[in-house]
């Protein structure tokens, strides 16, 4: 069952769903309903009424990936309003069910989900499997190790990147590189970026753009052809924390609390990693280097109504751009596949232009 392009927003089914969905309902001016809620915005919204309009994606591709499937596993091309497949139909009643578990026994904490029971398969096993091998002795337990303070951590990375000054002198980046596993074969990137917390990443392909961004206030993700669609709160935290990492001066400021959690080991090399923690949202786990102080691996979800999507961004190929170290090559892997971007060249302080991160009403930005 798993036939998924690499990433979600690359499927061109998605394209065609996404395009489908913004244009759905154009409710005249006067009446002016809460284009915010989903049953307005959508065509066919039931289990999800009350919840927020840019929930709906997000907890579509949660379903995806707890089930292993792609979208036209439950919808018709280019008609996602369509009730006509048996999947969707016993997937609505799944989501009520799993809303009312919570509900009914969580407080309404999002504890169970469609993970819990499919496990990447359409098909929950309910019968115990049967061990595979013969009981070998239990591996004695590892000693506990002294944990780093986090402060230490965080002087050493800063250190690492370049020390504050440096890091404060870089307002701008522009970088240029190449995407692979974003679509087919590798694709022309740019990222700009602002801080302290404006991004946005260019993927130019045959027919277009593919644009994901982060204008200091809100998340936005745009495909040529297509409507921009807006992040969910959720999904804007997370872009908010990608334009971030940029400017690590800011880094501190991003979370309420940091605690250092384990000592772990990340491509073969000790790493200690650091719960960042939110009021109100879920963790983000950061991974330091243990040697060289610099962030390697990051672990970030982004909240859904029925649970949350996980993403993971490892950092390589690390070099000096104006007395600051930053990686060349990052990897996001998602449920859905992963995709590497490698940069050619970074420019620091490089003039760009506001209007970059300003969501397009319609076209593309020329
Ligand atoms: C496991 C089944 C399932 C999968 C997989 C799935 N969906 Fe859905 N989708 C549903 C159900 C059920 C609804 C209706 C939810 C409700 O009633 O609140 C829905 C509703 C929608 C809607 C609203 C349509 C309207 O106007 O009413 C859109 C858009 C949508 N899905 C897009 C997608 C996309 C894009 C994907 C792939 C990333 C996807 N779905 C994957 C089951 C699924
Ligand atoms: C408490 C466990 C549980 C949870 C939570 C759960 N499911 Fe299921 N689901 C099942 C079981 C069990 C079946 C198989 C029922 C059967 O065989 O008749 C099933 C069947 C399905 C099917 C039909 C599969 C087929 O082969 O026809 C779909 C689609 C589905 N679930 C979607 C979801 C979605 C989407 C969610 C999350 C919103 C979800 N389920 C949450 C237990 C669960």
């Amino acid at each position: 069952m798993r036939v998924r392009a690499a990433a979600v927003f690359a499927t061109p089914f998605l394209f065609a769903l996404a395009a489908l969905a913004a244009d759905a309902p154009k409710a005249p001016a006067a009446a002016s309903p809460d284009q915010s809620k989903a049953e307005v915005r959508f065509k066919n919204v039931q289990a999800f009424k009350g919840y927020p309009a840019d929930a709906v994606f997000p907890a579509m591709q949660f379903m995806s990936a707890a089930l292993g499937v792609d979208c036209e596993y439950c919808h018709v091309d280019r008609e996602p309003e369509s009730d006509d497949k048996k999947e969707k139909k016993v997937a609505r009643k799944m989501i009520t069910m799993t809303l009312a578990i919570n509900q009914n026994n969580f407080d309404g904490r999002v504890e169970v989900t469609c993970m819990s029971c499919h496990r990447g398969a359409t098909d929950p096993v309910a019968v115990p499997i049967i061990a595979a091998t013969e009981p070998t002795e239990e591996p004695a337990a590892p000693k506990p190790v002294a944990l780093p303070a986090v402060k230490s951590v965080l002087d050493k990375y800063a250190q690492a990147v370049g020390g504050a000054d440096a890091l404060a002198k870089i307002k701008t980046r522009v970088q240029k590189g190449t995407i692979t596993g974003f679509g087919p074969g590798p694709l022309p990137v740019d990222v700009l970026s602002e801080a302290p917390d404006k991004r946005v990443t260019i993927v130019s392909n045959p027919k277009g753009q593919n644009i994901t961004a982060f204008d200091g206030q809100h998340g936005w993700l745009f495909n040529t052809g297509r409507p921009a669609r807006d992040m969910s709160p959720s999904e804007g935290e997370n872009a908010r924390f990608d334009a971030m990492i940029l400017f690590p001066s800011d880094f501190k400021r991003l979370f309420k609390e940091l605690k250092v959690a384990s000592l772990d080991t990340i491509d073969g090399k000790a790493a200690v990693k650091v719960l960042a923690l939110n009021d109100g949202s879920p963790a983000v786990d950061i991974w330091f280097d243990a040697q060289s102080g610099l962030i390697v691996r990051v672990m970030r979800y982004a909240e859904t109504p029925i649970g949350r999507n996980p993403t993971e961004i490892s950092y390589a190929d690390f070099r000096a751009a104006d007395g600051v170290t930053i990686p060349f090559r990052w990897t996001v892997a998602r449920p859905s596949g992963r995709f590497t971007v490698q940069l050619e060249e970074s420019k620091q302080n490089a003039p760009v232009d506001a209007k970059s991160f300003v969501k397009p009403a319609q076209g593309p930005p020329s």
